[in-house]
């Protein structure tokens, strides 16, 4: 925005709000009772946390004088003599007569089987990221919007890839413990521990709060076979929502049951989710479907047997040549991808034909994003 957004052409009032009209023409409405609660003395300077208590004053509060100030708006308010002066950057800003769907409006990038042509596009030198914060904010706005990125030659020491998670903020902890390792061992208490294929999957649907991003990083992989296989979910789901409305109906609708209680565990993880969870603005909020941890269905007796085709059909494009992306982690790869979007895989691999090592963490989508908003902050 020039300046010309920030400067005031008029100010009027009607009897609930100011209006105000900038000099690029653009109009908005801000309301008393918000005006009078984001009063900059609303705010503790330190913890930026609101100290107004909107109980102090009646909803009937107006103001009594009102005049432009030197690039501020400043209010006399009828009540408690108290006197607001805005700063008119801020007030623009924050209008929402216009802009109040900021966060409603979906950034994501869908793809799909095309990714794989393009995979330089989200692939990294994990040195430039750790050294260039331009490159490191770079990364994660790409990671934000493809839901996937590469990063190569990262270092392979056991444990290395914290680095990189605690530049971003606190990993996610869960009962494969951080790192988790994903090797072929005896007696696993999880499919991802042996050498069998992996259909495309997300880790840990029995959670209410599923792990948001998933890192994988590649510390050997000289056995034949595991290959690894991604497909953005919500590309999918966006497919289905306008081709078959009836399928993508029952996947948003129906409760569908997960689970874990491998012998590892005295817990018995239960959760009921869609496998297709939209927001309340109707956008993907997450994708969630796992073969191995969907535990026996109990879905109302009047919905199986259509549930069950919905399902089929969604499991099938989850495999589906169009959409898949195909790929082999290299030692030194980082793989990162937002696990409530991207369901990922791997081939089947022969264990005794070499050595296949990753080490596996866990980051919430809220870290990435918070460490995003705190880069453009121009909204706080
Ligand atoms: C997992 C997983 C994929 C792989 O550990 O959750 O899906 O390539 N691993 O081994
Ligand atoms: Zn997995």
């Amino acid at each position: 925005m020039n300046n010309k957004a920030f400067a005031i052409k008029k100010v009027t009032l009607s009897s609930t709000a100011v209006s105000i009209i900038w000099e690029d023409g653009k109009k908005s409405v801000f309301h008393f009772l918000w005006l009078r609660d984001n009063c900059p003395t609303s705010f503790h300077p330190d913890t930026r946390m609101r100290i107004f208590n909107i109980l102090s004053v009646s909803k009937d509060i107006y103001p009594m004088k009102i005049k432009k100030g030197n690039n501020s708006l400043i209010i006399h308010w009828s009540e408690n003599n108290h006197i607001s002066k805005y700063n008119l950057k801020w007030l623009r800003n924050h209008c929402y007569t216009n802009n109040n769907s900021h966060r409603t409006i979906s950034k994501h990038i869908f793809w799909k089987n095309n990714l794989k042509s393009k995979l330089n596009l989200i692939s990294f030198n994990y040195k430039e990221i750790i050294k260039y914060e331009k490159n490191f904010i770079k990364w994660l706005e790409l990671l934000a919007s493809y839901g996937v990125t590469i990063i190569k030659n990262s270092p392979t020491n056991s444990n290395s890839a914290f680095k990189l998670l605690n530049k971003i903020g606190h990993h996610r902890e869960t009962f494969f413990g951080t790192p988790f390792e994903v090797v072929s061992i005896p007696k696993p208490n999880n499919q991802a521990y042996t050498s069998d294929t992996l259909s495309n999957h997300s880790d840990l649907p029995y959670y209410e709060y599923v792990p948001g991003y998933q890192f994988l990083h590649c510390l050997k992989n000289t056995a034949k076979g595991g290959n690894s296989t991604i497909v953005d979910g919500f590309s999918i789901a966006n497919y289905i929502k306008k081709n078959e409305k009836e399928i993508f109906n029952i996947l948003t609708n129906t409760e569908v049951k997960f689970k874990d209680n491998d012998y590892t565990q005295k817990s018995l993880r239960i959760f009921y989710s869609p496998i297709i969870k939209l927001n309340l603005e109707k956008n993907f909020d997450e994708i969630r479907i796992n073969l191995g941890a969907m535990a026996t269905l109990d879905i109302n007796s009047n919905k199986m047997k259509r549930f069950y085709e919905a399902y089929r059909f969604f499991y099938s494009l989850l495999q589906n040549k169009k959409y898949l992306v195909k790929f082999r982690l290299s030692k030194g790869d980082l793989l990162c991808f937002d696990n409530r979007r991207v369901l990922h895989g791997r081939t089947s691999f022969d264990a005794h034909s070499g050595n296949r090592h990753l080490q596996g963490y866990y980051i919430e989508r809220e870290e990435i994003i918070s460490k995003l908003n705190y880069f453009n902050k121009t909204m706080i």
